[in-house]
């Protein structure tokens, strides 16, 4: 059966366009796929390479500079092909491309979902905020939010808020990541109190709920989980509160009723589940059924109350006698750090060698480096770099310290649960302790760790005495120049003699939030200022040290370490930094990185990353 000649007309024109992209001609190949895509999309299904000239499209599109008709376009072949992951790679890179506008398309956000459903979310959060901000809907929606509590309750009972909380794309963010949005987290202590007082304004007769409203007030208590309850409330909220926890003791055994579990649902928006008292036999009891809501926090729940088992577990490897450390073992025994969720699968297991030398391809290195190496992860936290170091490169032994038991728990949890627990030797310890200690690493790493101690670089001393002669070290350490807001909040705090309380942080947050304090409004731009935990690790840690590069520059001569490499640095700065410094294509030169630092105060908002090097004997 002969083609019809449309086609052969099709094939030829998209052998021309994929030529015209190949040698970077963006506007020919344009002027070719744009009367293309638009004559073929009604016969897609007859032509197969459709599906690519849509792409080489999208991809001309993007490169041409015109990025918001490539969104759509990249959306459109998601809808085509969702499982294509080339696809949903560019979709991610085109979220976070600056200028973009997000159509008002509900097609698209479903398709946005789609792909988002599968991503590690962080990253996106922010973008995700805007796609649904094109929702003319949405917005006027968030916009009711506003309004008094009164209002606020009205517009719920007349279900004028259901865009928002019928928004998948909404409770998606909500149960998986951080929204470091100021607007959205007024809008949801807003929306949050009005949740309370419709659902407590008569406690002998609750409103009916939905299945869909169910499902984002579950969702909404789950984000207050992830925030660690950052969120400040007044005092009605609290008598109301008090009263529900009061019902749910009452009816404390019959947790499988449907009032129960309703009452438990509102309480999960203000407190965790493991306030209720004898959380462990609640939620650890196999018989009671959970309402599906309810099940992705109970489990949640379930998770910590395993760390607290796994807390008796974890061997110590020394004392604890200093007094800084023991404040700072304090602040990470209540709030681990970082309360990290995504597997951080790698594409492969490579030696460290060829891991490091990916990082400073001129990094001379020992044969060591390319068999199992033996690592020290010096206040690992939470074990997501061992974890993630596990994953990516291969390690003889690896022993990770850290002064809190129950970021300790949270790292052997994870690791338990992804199947490493016998890869990683997690101990509690000082590492200012450890001077005297036999063993010796190749790799040493201490992440935002350093600047915590008393004397920095006493202990920065003790970790190069463990580091083999030619081994490689990864610190970070804090900016002066970009921790300026921070610096200004901590002298708040000091001059105020706040503490480091709950209700104390809240308050500091919401007077943040409300512009109280206009000096530091930068820190809503951090992500760390909307997790409780991480907003006391940002402005109310007991000891902080800050840096500027020269400094940095003095203790390695010191200590005779080489600076090889800067690392963690977003592409888009790195990229300025190699336009500005050719003559130094692998960041070698410190002095370079302090006058690109002088031109980019905000630079190392994520600390500087720091790859050093022993000299070799
Ligand atoms: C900000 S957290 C960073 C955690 C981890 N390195 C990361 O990047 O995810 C700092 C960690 O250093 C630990 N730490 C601080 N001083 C320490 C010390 N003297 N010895 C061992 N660990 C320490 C704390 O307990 C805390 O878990």
């Amino acid at each position: 059966m002969s083609r019809d000649p449309i086609f052969i007309a099709w094939d030829a024109a998209f052998a021309d366009a994929s030529l015209a992209i190949r040698q970077q001609r963006y506007a020919q190949a344009l002027a070719v796929l744009r009367p293309l895509i638009g004559d073929a999309a009604r016969k897609a299904k007859q032509w197969p390479p459709y599906r690519h000239a849509l792409a080489g499209y999208a991809l001309a599109l993007y490169r041409h500079g015109e990025v918001n008709e490539a969104l759509l376009q990249q959306s459109r072949l998601l809808l085509l092909a969702p499982n294509d992951a080339e696809a949903r790679g560019n979709l991610l890179l085109l979220l976070q491309t600056e200028a973009i506008e997000f159509p008002d398309s509900a097609e698209f956000r479903r398709v946005l979902h789609g792909v988002l459903g599968q991503t590690e979310l962080s990253d996106y959060a922010v973008p995700a905020c805007r796609a649904l901000l094109a929702d003319a809907a949405f917005r006027q929606a968030l916009q009711r939010l506003r309004g008094d509590d009164a209002e606020v309750v009205t517009a719920l009972r007349k279900g004028r808020l259901r865009p928002l909380l019928q928004a998948p794309l909404l409770q998606l963010l909500l149960r998986n990541t951080l929204i470091p949005q100021p607007d959205f987290e007024l809008a949801l202590r807003r929306l949050r109190k009005a949740l309370l007082m419709h659902y407590t304004a008569d406690p002998h007769r609750p409103p009916q709920t939905g299945k869909a409203d169910w499902d984002f007030i579950a969702a909404l208590a789950q984000y207050q989980w992830l925030t660690e309850y950052a969120y400040a409330e007044d005092p009605e909220e609290s008598q109301r509160l008090a009263a529900l926890a009061l019902q749910l003791q009452a009816g404390r055994d019959r947790p499988a009723e449907p009032a129960w579990q309703a009452a438990l649902t509102y309480f999960a928006l203000y407190r965790s589940g493991l306030d209720l008292a004898d959380s462990r036999s609640l939620f650890c009891q196999s018989s009671v059924s959970w309402k599906p809501h309810l099940q992705a926090l109970v489990r949640e729940w379930q998770a910590c109350l395993r760390e607290r088992t796994l807390a008796a577990t974890v061997e110590r490897l020394t004392d604890i006698a200093d007094p800084v450390s023991e404040q700072v073992r304090r602040q990470y025994e209540e709030h681990p750090f970082p309360r990290w969720r995504q597997d951080p699968q790698a594409r492969q297991v490579q030696s460290a060698g060829q891991w490091l030398r990916g990082l400073a391809p001129d990094l001379a290195l020992s044969a060591d480096f390319d068999g199992d190496i033996a690592v020290l992860t010096a206040g690992c936290g939470t074990g997501l770099e061992p974890i993630s170091l596990t994953r990516q490169i291969r390690i003889g032994r690896y022993l990770a310290l850290d002064l809190s038991r129950a970021s300790l728990s949270y790292a052997l949890r994870m690791a338990g649960e992804l199947g490493l627990r016998d890869r990683i030797d997690f101990k509690q310890a000082d590492l200012t302790r450890l001077d005297g200690y036999p063993e010796r690493f190749d790799l040493i790493t201490a992440s935002g760790v350093l600047h915590h101690l008393a004397e920095p670089l006493h202990g920065w001393r003790i970790l190069c005495n463990l580091l083999k002669p030619g081994g490689v070290m990864l610190v970070s350490l804090y900016s002066e120049a970009a921790r300026r807001p921070v610096a200004a909040a901590r002298q708040l705090i000091a001059a105020n003699g706040w503490q480091a309380e709950p209700d104390r942080m809240r308050q500091l947050r919401q007077a943040i939030l409300a512009g109280d304090y206009p000096e530091l409004a930068p820190l809503l731009q951090w992500r760390d200022f909307y997790n409780l935990g991480m907003f006391r690790d940002l402005v109310f840690h007991p000891c902080e040290h800050r840096y500027t590069l020269p400094q940095i520059a003095a203790q390695l001569r010191q200590l005779n370490l080489r600076f090889i490499a800067m690392r963690g640095l977003p592409p888009a700065l790195n990229a300025l930094y190699h336009a500005d410094y050719p003559h130094d294509p692998n960041g070698s030169d410190l002095a370079n990185w302090a006058s690109f630092e002088a031109r980019h105060p905000n630079a190392f908002r994520s600390m500087y990353g720091l790859l050093l090097q022993k000299p070799p004997p």
